[in-house]
């Protein structure tokens, strides 16, 4: 299969994208973002979430979530996250190494953090020998493919408000996000009271290309020293900031996003014949995890290469992407037949 379904980081450029970056590959610029096309860049995230907002690219997620939380960090204070979280899974441990500040991972059903099950983990507020909680950090889409609800996110950040605290997004799949839900993107960030996102390009049909934006200039003050600290401040700033432009136009993300959403929920319709294949997460996104006996993950995975997420419950990850198709989709259901009949499963 020349697509398979692993990750969304495993398709590649668009070429629109790559078209960008090409149309910006001429003369000389003034680096590390001083230039005319990071300016151009900067108002497209200034249309999407109002002129007051404070916007660093960085190359990477990892990049963007490390400096983003980092930057409004004292190393005593910690990180409240759902312990499906990248940052706590599948970052190695940089924010803690990065900052010097304690993640508190909770443990979730869905990969989403409530108030209910992040209140019992603020404790001991003031006293010296526990780090004190300073940040909330919140996927969306999450690990696991859901998506928060607007109301979801504003009781987080009220919470969070209300003692002092700051609620970060990461938005590694916000596009897909915003199409699931149909809303703008400010209506589940700025207008809900997140303080700081991590935006995502590179999952959603960017070479490379991530985003840090803040809410609220005061928090944004030191962070351009983090982030040339962190290593992400990139000199040839202009090739982040042209794909940025181009992801922007016409509002072009959509159409990649709702192509990851769409064939996802495809995929899920299509396994439905299979009574052996169990859905172990609502598909709101690009994302299924299934629980399939453990002979047929193995023999899928001797053909194609995707995730094991929880390998003690047999649940697998299948992600789409925007270059993902309906035939991709039919490829891999009759891979599945084969392969099951091989097993004598039907
Ligand atoms: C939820 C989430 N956040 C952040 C990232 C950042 O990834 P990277 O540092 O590989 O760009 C990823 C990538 O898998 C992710 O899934």
């Amino acid at each position: 299969m020349e697509r398979f379904f692993a990750s969304d980081n495993c398709s590649g450029v668009h070429p629109e994208i790559l078209k960008a970056i090409e149309a910006v590959n001429k003369g000389h610029v003034v680096g590390y973002g001083d230039d005319i096309y990071t300016k151009k860049a900067i108002e497209q995230f200034q249309k999407e979430f109002g002129e007051d907002v404070d916007v660093f690219f960085t190359f990477l997620g990892t990049g963007a979530n490390v400096t983003g939380i980092s930057s409004v960090l004292n190393p005593y204070q910690a990180v409240i996250c759902a312990e499906s979280a990248h940052i706590n899974e599948d970052e190695c441990g940089a924010v803690e190494r990065f900052s010097g500040s304690k993640l508190i991972p909770i443990e979730t059903h869905n990969g989403k953090l409530t108030v209910e099950l992040i209140e019992p983990h603020y404790k001991a507020i003031g006293f010296e020998h526990h780090a004190q909680p300073k940040v909330i950090s919140i996927t969306q889409t999450t690990e696991l493919g859901t998506v928060y609800r607007p109301g979801e996110i504003k009781k987080i950040t009220d919470w969070a408000h209300q003692r002092n605290l700051l609620v970060h997004m990461d938005g590694a799949r916000i596009a897909n996000a915003a199409v699931f839900l149909n809303i703008p993107f400010k209506a589940f960030t700025k207008d809900v009271g997140v303080d700081i996102l991590s935006f995502g390009g590179t999952k959603n049909g960017l070479m490379y290309g991530e985003a840090v934006v803040f809410f609220n200039s005061h928090l944004a003050q030191n962070y351009k020293y983090i982030r040339k600290q962190g290593m992400q401040l990139a000199s040839k700033m202009r090739f982040i900031a042209a794909q940025f432009d181009a992801y922007f136009k016409n509002t072009f993300w959509q159409n990649l996003a709702k192509n990851a959403n769409e064939v996802a929920q495809y995929l899920a319709d299509e396994i439905k014949v299979f009574p052996f294949i169990e859905l172990t997460q609502k598909v709101e996104s690009n994302g299924l995890f299934v629980k399939l006996p453990k002979e047929l993950a193995e023999a899928l995975q001797e053909e194609i290469f995707f995730y094991d997420w929880d390998e003690s419950n047999n649940v697998y990850r299948w992600m789409c992407s925007w270059d993902t198709t309906k035939d991709d989709v039919q490829s891999m259901i009759r891979l599945i037949q084969q392969k099951a009949k091989h097993l004598q499963l039907i």
